[in-house]
């Protein structure tokens, strides 16, 4: 059995039956945006099987599994699933499922928070994790439009309203989406620049 077909029977038995077809239709995002960017959809769908393989479990687990790295951007964020199942997924991925590719395995960790100069994996499982087709939050259609048409302003969209979520929920920004944010608003004035 090939590595896909693997991940796809174990994170069945995983994760509840909404949560797997969640993950089949980031997907098929994933894929039309590897296509689109040229890069390995092969590399893509592993990701993107293992993006949300942690997130039922319980925060006792997904600590010890994240405890035993030393992640600098879980301190403060020991109690939050939002934030641990990435972290937990790309150990998960490279212990259990012998993954060493490394972009696969930080588009794993970095799918919730983002960070600063993203790989183009990193950010087609990111995007593709919001804007699947089963997503119906109000920006969302903007998003895939843009998406369509550049990816970093389709990121840029994403996190501003993201932020603006955040803030009227009055909940935590991770610092990571602001680097990410100042990262890619930066590439683009300088693009605009020249
Ligand atoms: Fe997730
Ligand atoms: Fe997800």
């Amino acid at each position: 059995m090939d590595l896909i077909e693997q991940l796809k029977l174990e994170l069945k038995n995983k994760i509840s039956k909404k949560r797997y077809e969640h993950t089949l239709r980031v997907l098929e995002q994933g894929k039309i945006l590897a296509k689109e960017y040229n890069i390995s959809v092969n590399k893509v769908e592993i990701a993107v099987l293992l993006h949300d393989f942690c997130k039922e479990m319980k925060i006792f687990e997904l600590f010890e599994i994240c405890k035993k790295k030393n992640f600098s951007e879980i301190i403060g964020y020991e109690n939050s699933n939002e934030i641990l199942h990435g972290f937990a997924a790309s150990v998960y991925g490279e212990e259990k499922f012998r993954i060493k590719d490394k972009d696969i395995l930080n588009a794993v960790k970095y799918h919730t928070i983002g960070r600063e100069n993203m790989s183009i994996m990193e950010k087609i499982v990111y995007l593709s994790d919001g804007i699947e087709s089963g997503r119906s939050y109000p920006a969302v259609e903007e998003i895939r439009l843009l998406a369509k048409k550049d990816i970093n302003d389709a990121i840029i969209y994403e996190i501003d309203r993201k932020i603006e979520y955040l803030i009227k929920k009055n909940v935590d920004i991770h610092i990571n989406t602001l680097k990410m944010r100042n990262f890619l608003i930066r590439e683009k004035n300088l693009r605009s620049d020249r």
